[in-house]
């Protein structure tokens, strides 16, 4: 109706779509993630501190969720492994039930859904229940079934997320487990300043999201020179191993172009086979531990003619491509572990920006529910 088409425009205020204010409300929304759990250089989770001793002395941890869930997840496992010292491990939860994988009472299982309803990842939770693991959720949505039916959690307070692609729910996500992996690890000495360095890395993310969303002109430049193309490639490592993932999770879901994240490391295993001057490709190369790794893997795509786009930190540009034949994208360099949140966001922009561009629909993409309550 005329009024609900009303309320609509009044909810998206001054942006044209709900994916693109979500997009830009992320220095809040991130604010708010954080509002009231970090406290004079510590973590404070109410809802999990009581479970802390338990978790530390789980033999594994176990991040179960889907899509861009699963992906979060994924961005915070190297962090929550280094200062936890427990083996983390990934599931998909369909893939999980598919195997009925073993899960035991030793393990602590974190389930990670934005609307907490996702039936793969409620069944999953179900099992795990069942097998006698912790059960901990990681979720937007107070009072959902992941919610009620987990031992204990964090909800992520991102704030409604409308646009079926999610946005500002996975940066808070990855937020939320950065936290967790600060809570668990909380009780060793030797890692004390590292934690201290990560918590002042959270204060100032608002900040450095708001700095990396200026890009967005450059972004939609970006999308305008990839409007045509078939295919794109995303390769990542390490922390942003799940930037790739995620970034061409959204090109595909709302740009609809076929886009792969891959990992960096399995590039000579056959996606090498693709690179051609015409096939675009996106690297992740922020300065962190994988940085020299990375720059050796721009130079072997330049040297088969790789149509390269590589993402650096500030000032970084002529070291990633000294033959000044790539695109480049420069971001703030924060910490290496929060650096997914700032490297996803051009990503998110530039899939905004293709899928206006190429005129599809960006709050609603074909055939895609934001919620998918059916196994
Ligand atoms: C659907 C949505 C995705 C979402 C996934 C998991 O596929 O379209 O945006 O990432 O479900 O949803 P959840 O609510 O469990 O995070």
């Amino acid at each position: 109706s005329v009024l609900e088409m009303e309320v609509e425009q009044i909810k998206k205020g001054n942006y044209d779509h709900f994916m693109q204010k979500e997009i830009h409300e992320q220095p809040h929304s991130l604010t708010t993630t954080m509002r009231g759990r970090l406290k004079d250089n510590s973590v404070v989770l109410g809802g999990l501190k009581d479970h802390l001793k338990t978790i530390r002395h789980s033999r594994r941890i176990i991040f179960i969720g889907c899509g861009t869930s699963y992906n979060a997840a994924l961005a915070a496992r190297p962090f929550l492994e280094e200062l936890s010292g427990i083996p983390v491990t990934m599931e998909l939860a369909s893939d999980l039930l598919d195997r009925q994988g073993p899960i035991y009472r030793e393990d602590t299982a974190v389930f990670v859904s934005q609307s907490g309803e996702t039936a793969d990842t409620l069944l999953a939770l179900e099992y795990a229940l069942g097998n006698g693991a912790l059960c901990v959720g990681v979720t937007n949505t107070v009072g959902s079934t992941l919610a009620r039916r987990t031992h204990c959690g964090v909800h992520i307070n991102a704030g409604c997320e409308i646009g079926v692609a999610s946005t500002k729910a996975y940066t808070s996500q990855i937020v939320v487990m950065a936290m967790m992996a600060l809570a668990i690890g909380a009780d060793k000495i030797s890692t004390q300043p590292r934690r201290e360095a990560i918590i002042n890395g959270l204060s100032d993310l608002p900040k450095n999201v708001a700095e990396v969303l200026k890009l967005d002109g450059e972004m939609r430049d970006l999308a305008k020179s990839l409007i045509d193309t078939q295919s794109l490639l995303v390769f990542g490592r390490g922390y942003n191993y799940a930037t790739a993932l995620e970034g061409a999770l959204k090109v595909k879901e709302v740009a609809l172009m076929h886009s792969e994240g891959m990992l960096a490391g399995e590039m000579k295993h056959g996606p090498l086979a693709l690179v051609d001057e015409t096939l675009p490709i996106i690297v992740i190369a922020t300065h962190d531990a994988c940085f020299s790794k990375q720059q050796s893997v721009i130079q072997q795509l330049h040297a088969r003619k790789g149509r390269l786009i590589v993402m650096c930190s500030e000032g970084d540009a002529t070291s990633v491509c000294p033959m000044g034949s790539c695109r480049v994208i420069e971001v703030p360099q924060v910490a290496d572990c929060l650096q997914p949140v700032i490297n996803i966001i051009p990503m998110q922009l530039l899939a905004y920006h293709l899928t206006v561009l190429r005129g599809y629909d960006v709050d609603q993409p074909r055939n895609l529910a934001k919620s998918v309550t059916t196994e």
